[in-house]
């Protein structure tokens, strides 16, 4: 079967940029016949941005319980939490003894962050910890501890999926040529075009670092005063408004069908009022949301029932797939059989 594999980080709560970009696309792929899919919650990537053992365990709760609102069926697919699974950081060594530095080094979050230490006047890699630079080769080990084939993303995340490649690829150089076999499988992003880099209220992209999230299931009233605080240009009702320079229509389009979104489009050309614009997106993303939104209050009334799903899925994937995944690489590599 092809093997489909995403995470998300617990590191707050889960937005509609989440939603469209993995979430959704994720759960239609887990239906199709012949897929086999992984999907988990990236507790360890977390710390690397917070250091809130609560803040951790609640988001933990909130983004399981948005995976089976949005309907993933646990005994299904394979879904736990990455941190249960820790065969994952064991893995991560073995990658980062063949993950070439210089290509770390390239990483865009690192980047980033060395671009804003230098812009401050302070030393490159001022309040930079180790794992933000190896953020990648623990992404690294997610997936290729399970072969994925398939990895369902926003556009944010490809780099991340190349370097995957990369590791993958220089470890199967180094101990597969000579044993004759390929130990990893070398994984490919999954992109949505229309939603591939979905914009927050401010216009870049939705992101909780940008503080500038729409929350997945914010109640009605407040994902409606969001909606309306979508920064616009002044453009009055009447001016004709290009659809695809604007953030509302980006929204709009990715969660509306084909016809809608043609519709819509020539309402930008015939001058439609922000106000209106901005109603019509609400009710489109209300739609899709609000029979989801009682899914995840139920499901969130009952944390105990998704520890549950979360350590038995984890259990079952150890089982089945991690441990000997890592007794053979701990053999390639010239490691003791624990077993
Ligand atoms: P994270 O938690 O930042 O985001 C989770 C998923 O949501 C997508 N996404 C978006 N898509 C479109 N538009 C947006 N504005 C937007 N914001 C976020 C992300 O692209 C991502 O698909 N490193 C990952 C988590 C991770 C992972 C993995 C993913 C850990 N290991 C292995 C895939 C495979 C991350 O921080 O995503």
């Amino acid at each position: 079967p092809t093997r489909v594999l995403t995470g998300i980080t617990t590191s707050g709560t889960p937005h509609l940029g989440n939603y469209v970009g993995a979430i959704r696309p994720a759960v239609a792929t887990s239906r199709v016949t012949g897929v086999e899919s992984f999907y988990f919650l990236a507790d360890y990537h977390a710390l690397i941005k917070v250091q809130d053992p609560a803040r951790v365990q609640r988001s933990t709760l909130e983004i399981a319980a948005t995976w089976l609102a949005c309907g993933l069926e646990p005994d299904k697919v394979w879904f736990y939490r990455q941190s249960d699974v820790p065969e994952t950081t064991e893995l991560t060594w073995l990658l980062t003894c063949v993950a070439g530095k210089g290509i770390l080094n390239r990483a865009h979050a690192y980047k980033a962050a060395v671009d804003r230490n230098r812009e401050a006047g302070e030393d490159d890699d001022a309040a930079v910890t180790a794992g933000l630079f190896m953020y990648p080769v623990l992404m690294a080990a997610d997936i290729l501890l399970f072969n994925a084939h398939q990895v369902p993303v926003g556009r944010d995340q490809v780099q991340h999926i190349e370097m995957a490649r990369d590791f993958g690829q220089r470890f199967n150089h180094l101990y597969g040529e000579p044993a004759g076999r390929q130990y990893f499988t070398l994984p490919e992003a999954v992109i949505e075009q229309r939603v591939a880099t979905l914009p927050g209220l401010d216009g870049r992209k939705m992101s909780k670092s940008y503080d500038n999230t729409i929350p997945l299931f914010a109640p009605r009233e407040q994902l409606k005063k969001l909606i309306y605080s979508i920064v616009t240009d002044s453009r009055a009702p009447g001016e004709p408004k290009d659809a695809d320079s604007s953030h509302v229509f980006q929204l709009y389009h990715a969660f509306a069908s084909a016809t809608e979104t043609e519709a819509m489009r020539q309402g930008f050309l015939q001058g439609i009022g922000w106000g209106e614009a901005k109603q019509a997106l609400f009710e489109r993303i209300d739609a899709e949301v609000a029979p989801l939104r009682e899914k995840y209050e139920a499901l969130m009334a009952k944390p105990a029932d998704i520890e549950t799903i979360l350590r038995d899925g984890a259990a079952r994937l150890r089982e089945r797939h991690a441990i000997p995944t890592l007794r053979a690489l701990r053999e390639a590599v010239g490691l003791r059989d624990l077993s």
